[in-house]
C-alpha cells in the first residue's frame, strides 16, 4: 500500500509500505477513503515532538470502510467508520470513566518507557503520532490496522459524505472538549487563541455551549475572517496589544474563560517567544508557551483556562503566581474523542453542525508532501487539507 511517511524533519514522502495485517483478535483493517493533516502533525513535521522514526506512517484523522476483521471485532466487512485518534482498550480503570486519552493499556510495553521517563506514566496510544504514543502506523495511508476495533471506531451512516464526518476523528471533538473544559455559563465571554481548525471548532462549540461573546485571536487575516464568519470578534495580535485589548473589550474584567488552541509552536516576536524559539532550536526546550502565559494573565479572576493546544516538555516563565493568586482553574488533555462522537454525529445528522466548511484543499494522498508544506507555510488560505488515497 501507499502511505505518507516521515523521512526526517520537514521531509514527508509517500512510499510503498507493507499492507497491515490483523495481529490481535480485536483488530480490524480499514481502507481509508479520506484523511486530513492536523496542526498536531506539524509538530512532528517540524521535529518538536520526539520519538518519530524514519518510515513511520503519519496521520491520525481518517475514515473509511472495514475490509478485514479479527475474530473478536464487532465490526462487519463493508461497514463505514470514522476512527478516533486516541487508541483505548475500553476495559481499564481510565476507560471505565471515558478518560480514553489516559488509557492504561493502549501503549505497547516496548514503547512505554519514553513517556514514563518524561511524564511519570506511559501515555495512551495514538495513530501515527510517534513512539511516545505507541508507534502505531497512521491513517495517511491506503490501509490502517485499527486495534480494539470493538470499542474505538464510530460507525457512521452511508448517506452522509466523508467531508461532513471526517473531523469526528479529532478536531471537532477537540474543539468541543476545549469548550467543555472552559465550563461556559450562559452569556460568558470566551477568548480563543488560534483560529486554526481547532480554534475555529472551539469557537463554534463555545457558541453552541452558551457563550455570549467569543473573542478570537490570531495573526493570519484569512483565519481571523473565518472566525468572524462564525460570529467571533477578531483580534490580530500583530496589530493589537492582546492584554490591553482584551481588558478594553471586557470593561476591565477580562474574559470569563480562555482557550489556548495553539500549543507549543506559538508565533510572534515577543521576548519570551524568541527565547523559547532559540531553546527549541538548540534542543534545550520543547515548548513555546507564549500563548499559555498570555492567556493565564488575560483571564479574569476566578476564571477558567482550557488548553487543547499540545505541549510536550517544560516551560520557563510560567505564570504560576497569576494562576494561583487569581484562583484560576486549568484543564487540558489529549481529547477523549470517542466520548463525544455519538453526540456530535447526531448534531451533524440533524444539520445543527456542518464541519465541512473548514476544508480549503483536497489533494490526492500522493501530494502529501505539498499538503504539509503549504498547510504550515501558507496558513492564510490553507486552512485544512483533506487527502484521498
Ligand atoms: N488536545 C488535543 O487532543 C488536540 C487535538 C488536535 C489538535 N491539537 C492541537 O491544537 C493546536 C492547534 O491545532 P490546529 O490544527 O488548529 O493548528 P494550526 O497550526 O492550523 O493553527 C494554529 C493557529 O495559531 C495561530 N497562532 C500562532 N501563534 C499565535 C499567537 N502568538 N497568537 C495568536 N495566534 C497564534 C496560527 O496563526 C494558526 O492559525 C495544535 O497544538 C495541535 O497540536 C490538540
Ligand atoms: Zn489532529
Ligand atoms: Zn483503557
Amino acid at each position: 500500500m501507499r502511505a505518507a511517511t516521515f523521512q526526517g524533519k520537514g521531509h514527508i514522502e509517500v512510499r510503498q509500505m507493507p499492507d497491515p495485517k490483523i495481529v490481535n483478535p480485536r483488530d480490524a483493517i480499514v481502507e481509508v477513503t479520506s484523511t486530513a493533516i492536523c496542526g498536531s502533525d506539524l509538530h512532528l513535521y517540524d521535529g518538536v515532538i520526539p520519538g518519530v522514526e524514519k518510515d513511520d506512517i503519519l496521520g491520525h484523522e481518517f475514515m473509511g470502510r472495514v475490509v478485514d476483521v479479527g475474530r473478536e471485532s464487532t465490526l462487519t466487512i463493508g461497514q463505514r467508520v470514522v476512527v478516533p485518534f486516541t487508541i483505548f482498550c475500553g476495559q481499564c480503570f481510565q476507560c471505565a470513566d471515558q478518560r480514553y486519552s489516559a488509557c492504561d493499556n493502549s501503549c505497547p510495553v516496548e514503547n512505554q518507557q519514553v513517556a514514563e521517563k518524561a511524564f511519570g506514566y506511559p501515555l495512551a496510544g495514538m495513530f501515527g503520532y510517534s513512539h511516545l504514543t505507541g508507534g502505531y502506523a497512521g491513517g495517511q495511508a491506503e490501509l490502517v490496522r485499527v486495534p480494539y476495533s470493538d470499542v474505538i471506531p464510530q460507525i457512521v451512516p452511508d448517506d452522509i459524505p466523508d467531508d461532513r464526518l471526517l473531523f469526528l476523528s479529532d478536531i471537532l471533538p477537540t474543539g468541543w472538549m476545549a469548550a467543555l473544559n472552559a465550563e461556559i455559563e450562559p452569556g460568558d465571554t470566551i477568548a480563543v487563541w488560534g483560529c486554526g481548525p481547532v480554534g475555529l471548532f472551539s469557537i463554534l462549540s463555545a457558541f453552541h455551549q452558551g457563550a455570549g461573546r467569543v473573542i478570537a485571536i490570531d495573526g493570519v487575516p484569512g483565519r481571523l475572517a473565518m472566525a468572524e464568519g462564525l460570529g467571533a470578534e477578531p483580534v490580530n495580535f500583530h496589530e493589537t496589544d492582546i492584554l490591553d485589548g482584551l481588558m478594553q473589550m471586557t470593561g476591565g474584567v477580562g474574559p470569563d474563560a480562555v482557550i489556548d488552541a495553539i500549543g507549543m509552536e506559538s508565533h510572534g516576536f515577543s521576548i519570551d517567544n524568541i527565547a523559547d524559539r532559540i531553546k527549541q532550536t538548540v534542543g534545550m526546550g520543547q515548548d513555546r508557551a507564549h500563548v499559555l502565559r498570555q492567556a493565564i494573565l488575560a483571564c479574569r479572576k476566578g476564571g477558567r483556562v482550557s488548553v487543547p493546544g499540545v505541549y510536550g516538555g517544560k516551560a520557563d516563565l510560567f505564570p504560576l503566581g497569576a494562576l494561583m493568586q487569581k484562583g484560576l482553574q486549568l484543564r487540558t488533555g489529549q481529547t477523549h474523542v470517542r466520548r463525544y462522537t455519538e453526540e456530535l454525529l447526531d448534531m451533524i445528522e440533524r444539520d445543527v453542525i456542518d464541519p465541512s466548511f473548514l476544508i480549503s484543499h483536497r489533494l490526492p494522498l500522493d501530494d502529501a508532501a505539498r499538503g504539509y508544506r503549504n498547510f504550515r507555510d501558507h496558513q492564510d488560505d490553507w486552512i485544512k487539507v483533506v487527502m484521498q488515497p
